[in-house]
């Protein structure tokens, strides 16, 4: 068996003492340079209703990715695939485990090293009109991270706003209009453009065309493809359809129950899964039944 397919991701109960005996197969990928994104032994917890801690949502969880990499994330509904995201991306608190960005630990940092690290993370959700403000033109949803972290003059800002939003595919007529003006499609990228105006290094994409019309699904795949490659941008990329993971992605990470319970190169995963929930979930796939 391929080395870098051996799960690692939950591998029974307790820590990860010894970091350098963890195998995530980006060792494989990338091997000088600092993982964009490290996970660590990560367990994400949230109250329950008389305060107690339920099941964990994220359990034991080990991943790396390496720079540039589009990491799909897959698993049953609930199984904690946004919560592992919004973790990342420092939008939920993990109750233990590390998180590193580019090599720098996201929940040690200082108020100042934190913000510039959320530069660097950026997320997609699967509801674009959710995500953007509908208070704010199309021009301003991209300025508006530039503004909060002091990057560049007005002009500046604005110039980079419309070049990002020509880039998505938005019309040039489109900047002054609101959220409400515009196609789901459109809103997403508006989205988009806001996610990289920081240039950042990694992006969540949480099913980022699952609510989108079949017809604007393939466009906004290849827009986000087509951003991989041009800024090197790293993608951990969550999705109920295989077949966009199998498309985008060069290795996939299976989780269950809060847990990683395989991580591998897409084609291997799919050929021949080792985990037999992996196996359950693929065959649930219709158009794999019998594969
Ligand atoms: N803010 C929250 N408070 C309490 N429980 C939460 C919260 N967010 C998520 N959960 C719980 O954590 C678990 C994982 O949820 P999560 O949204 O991460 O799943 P998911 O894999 O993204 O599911 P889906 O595929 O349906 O989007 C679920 O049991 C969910 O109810
Ligand atoms: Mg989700």
């Amino acid at each position: 068996m391929d080395g870098s397919q051996t799960t690692t991701g939950s591998a029974g109960a307790g820590s990860w003492p010894a970091d350098a005996r963890v195998r995530t197969g980006v060792e494989d990928v990338a091997p000088n340079r600092p993982a964009a994104l490290r996970v660590r032994d990560l367990r994400v917890e949230f109250p329950g209703r008389h305060g107690a801690l339920s099941r964990p949502a994220v359990d034991s969880v080990s991943l790396d990715l390496a720079p540039g990499e589009a990491m799909g994330l897959v698993g049953e509904s609930g199984c904690g695939k946004t919560t592992l995201g919004r973790a990342v991306v420092g939008l939920v608190r993990p109750t233990r485990g590390s998180i590193e960005i580019g090599g720098a630990d996201l929940l040690s940092a200082s108020p100042r090293s934190l913000k510039r690290l959320r530069r660097h993370t950026q997320m997609i959700f699967q509801d674009p009109g959710g995500s953007l403000n509908p208070r704010m033109s199309v021009e301003r949803c991209v300025t508006e991270p530039l503004e909060i972290h002091g990057v560049g003059s007005r002009t500046e800002r604005r110039t980079r706003a419309l070049s990002l939003l020509e880039r998505c595919g938005m019309p040039g007529d489109a900047s002054g209009r609101y959220p409400h003006e515009l196609s789901g499609g459109q809103r997403q990228r508006v989205a988009i453009a806001r996610a990289l105006a920081l240039e950042p290094s990694l992006i969540v994409c949480d099913e980022p065309t699952s609510a989108l019309d079949v017809s604007v699904q393939a466009q906004i795949l290849n827009l986000l493809m087509e951003l991989q490659r041009e800024r090197g941008l790293a993608y951990l990329f969550i999705s109920h359809d295989i077949a966009v993971v199998a498309h985008l992605c060069s290795r996939i990470a299976v989780m269950r129950e809060g847990r990683v319970v395989e991580v591998g190169p897409t084609e291997s995963v799919l050929a021949a899964p080792a985990d037999p929930y992996t196996r359950r979930l693929l065959d649930a796939v219709p158009s794999r039944a019998g594969a």
